[in-house]
């Protein structure tokens, strides 16, 4: 089956969707698929009592449940959303899957490639959409940035640095890399529309011995852009900066920002040397640029691509095949930190069962 193409025929009935895991971000795909037209928030669900107890008081009318079979085994439920910490999220999607529901996931896909795979297999055999949440592929600014890249606009991509960075949430059952790895790695991606070969890490558990809350990563892409990355849950202010440099033009993009994107027309040109070994350069810093960006939530955004999936078996921006690229990224970070910040290869097996 092609990528998320269940459904041929275009349909008008609401998607009716479910809600599991009400922790710190579940709210927020209650809020927003609750505000989706032709949509219906037909349950929530959370092994916490005073989690439901706590949406509860906003959305009185939800049906609600501590067990996840009351949702799987509810034939007017059409599509589950998952926003339960990682390690759950495989089993919690194949359950899904398994009763006929199509499915959003909460970055990253899964625990590991293997399981990413056979989430998309099984996907496959009950014609049904998984879709990964890769919110920043939804962001304005995040789009205003690929779309300089894709026209040109920027020249070839030389390298792109990015901060990533603020005083928590430690999470309890993931390293940094991967709670906030999944962003970068999949922004990367959309940017430069390839995986890197290489990755090489560097990366410290000061607060809880062996999960590490600071990393430094290294990408290097068959293109020749490099890239650096940078994330900690240890920082004093919060930092969401990335510099873009091209052989045209740069980019800062900082999302805590009121102008999140500057373009700078700036660069350096290398002349031919006039006599033997005397090359010459020039330095050209032009206007700087700071575009007008949309608003809109990326969440919304996000989710009514994957009800569009749903309704009309159109492939999401954010694919099951990115989500699986950006797992196997994640994967070589931690081969990488394993081998003492070694230079591995991301892994580029085809779609196929692990
Ligand atoms: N897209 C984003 O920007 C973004 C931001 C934050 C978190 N996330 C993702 O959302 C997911 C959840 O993160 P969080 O920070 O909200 O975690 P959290 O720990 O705050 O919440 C997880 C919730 O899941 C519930 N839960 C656990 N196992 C369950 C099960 N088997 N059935 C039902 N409920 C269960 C827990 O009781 C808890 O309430 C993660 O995958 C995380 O990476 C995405």
């Amino acid at each position: 089956m092609a990528s998320g193409s269940p459904h041929a025929t275009v349909r008008r009935r609401p998607v009716r969707v479910a809600v599991v895991g009400l922790g710190y971000w579940g709210p927020n795909l209650v809020r927003n698929f609750h505000e989706l037209p032709g949509v219906v928030v037909a349950g929530v669900c959370d092994l916490s009592r005073d989690r439901i107890e706590t949406i509860s008081k906003r959305y009185p009318a939800l049906r609600r449940t501590t067990r996840l079979n009351d949702v799987l085994n509810d034939p007017t439920v059409e599509a589950v959303a998952i926003a339960t910490p990682v390690s759950t999220h495989h089993e919690i999607a194949s359950a899904a899957l398994e009763a006929g529901k199509h499915v959003f996931i909460e970055k990253p896909f899964a625990a590991s490639s293997a399981e990413s795979l056979d989430l998309i297999a099984l996907a496959d055999e009950r014609r049904r959409v998984v879709m990964p949440g890769h919110t920043f592929l939804y962001s304005p600014p995040v789009n205003m940035i690929r779309d300089l890249i894709v026209s040109g606009e920027l020249g070839d991509i030389y390298f792109i640095s990015t901060s990533r960075v603020n005083l928590g949430l430690h999470q309890s059952d993931v390293s940094v890399v991967w709670d906030l790895g999944p962003h970068d790695f999949s922004i990367l991606r959309y940017w430069l529309d390839e995986t890197p070969e290489f990755v090489s890490a560097l990366s410290r558990g000061c607060i809880i011995p062996g999960t590490p809350d600071v990393a430094f990563i290294n990408l290097e892409f068959a293109s020749g852009a490099i890239a650096h990355v940078e994330m900690s849950w240890l920082a004093p202010s919060k930092l969401r900066r990335t510099t873009i440099v091209g052989s045209e033009k740069m980019v800062v993009y900082d999302d805590a920002s009121t102008e999140p994107v500057r373009i700078f027309d700036s660069g350096v040109t290398l002349r031919d040397p006039e006599t033997f070994g005397e090359y010459r350069l020039t330095y050209r810093t032009g206007d700087i640029l700071s575009p007008r960006i949309d608003v809109s939530e990326p969440l919304r955004l996000e989710l009514e691509d994957f009800c569009a999936a749903i309704r009309t078996g159109s492939a999401p921006r954010s694919s099951r095949e990115l989500g699986l690229e950006v797992v196997r990224m994640i994967e070589a970070v931690d081969g990488s930190l394993a081998q003492s910040g070694a230079r591995v290869q991301v892994s580029t097996m085809a779609l196929e069962r692990a």
